[in-house]
């Protein structure tokens, strides 16, 4: 599958016609200035959680391309409320079959407010079976044990994980995640983007590769095949 990094936790995946857009977060960080937001392309944006750093574009970019907003119920009616016409509020534990294939929300041990501090519901992960293949996005999160239902109930061929620490997962933590759920290779995200989750890009390959797993660390604005 064609995976592409826009920085911190925003990237897509292209599921055969479809573009899955995540946690757009691009005009505020300052790592992502080489990206146009007004010119990513979506189908779907898939919005984890409240918190600014995943939804700073999500009302331009869902306008824009009249893409369908997934998300919990209470971030999904706060972009309705913000004139976002396609949502599908969903909540954890549910599935829904969507043009792509099938979405389910998964728990995720995180927080999650509205950048105006409303209140944003609990975080949450997703499964995303597409002819394709099939992935997890953890979102924000600790490393939990329900992460191995994941495993058990999916087939993945691969899974995004936060590696960042200190908001999230770090990388041993993300390394362990990947074991739960049962996947060889995982592309890490949110990290760099602020000082706390400044990455030790070279300790974290080598952790990787110490436990027996891929870890794809994307330039931001590269496109790779999964
Ligand atoms: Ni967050
Ligand atoms: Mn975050």
């Amino acid at each position: 599958m064609k995976f592409t990094y826009y920085g911190h936790a925003c990237f897509s995946v292209e599921a055969g016609d479809k573009t899955l857009l995540f946690d757009p977060f691009i005009t505020p960080n300052p790592l992502a200035k080489g990206i146009d937001a007004g010119k990513i392309a979506a189908d779907f944006v898939l919005v984890s959680h409240g918190h600014g750093d995943h939804v700073a574009d999500v009302s331009d970019i869902a306008k824009r391309t009249g893409a369908t907003v997934i998300a919990s119920y209470e971030v999904g009616t706060w972009f309705e409320g913000k004139g976002v016409k396609n949502v599908q509020a969903m909540n954890h534990g549910g599935a829904a079959k969507t043009d792509f294939g099938r979405v389910k929300l998964t728990s995720a041990i995180h927080s999650s407010s509205m950048p105006d501090g409303s209140y944003g519901g609990n975080p949450c992960g997703f499964v995303v079976e597409s002819a394709p293949g099939n992935f997890y996005y953890s979102g924000d999160t600790a490393l939990t044990y329900d992460m191995k239902l994941v495993g058990e109930l999916n087939k993945l061929d691969f899974a995004v994980f936060p590696i960042g620490d200190f908001f999230t997962m770090g990388i041993d933590d993300a390394l362990r995640a990947a074991e739960f759920v049962g996947v060889s290779k995982f592309v890490g995200v949110h990290y760099d983007t602020f000082p706390p989750i400044k990455l030790d890009r070279d300790a974290a390959l080598a952790a990787a590769r110490k436990a027996g797993k891929e870890l794809l660390l994307p330039a931001i604005g590269e496109t790779i095949t999964i």
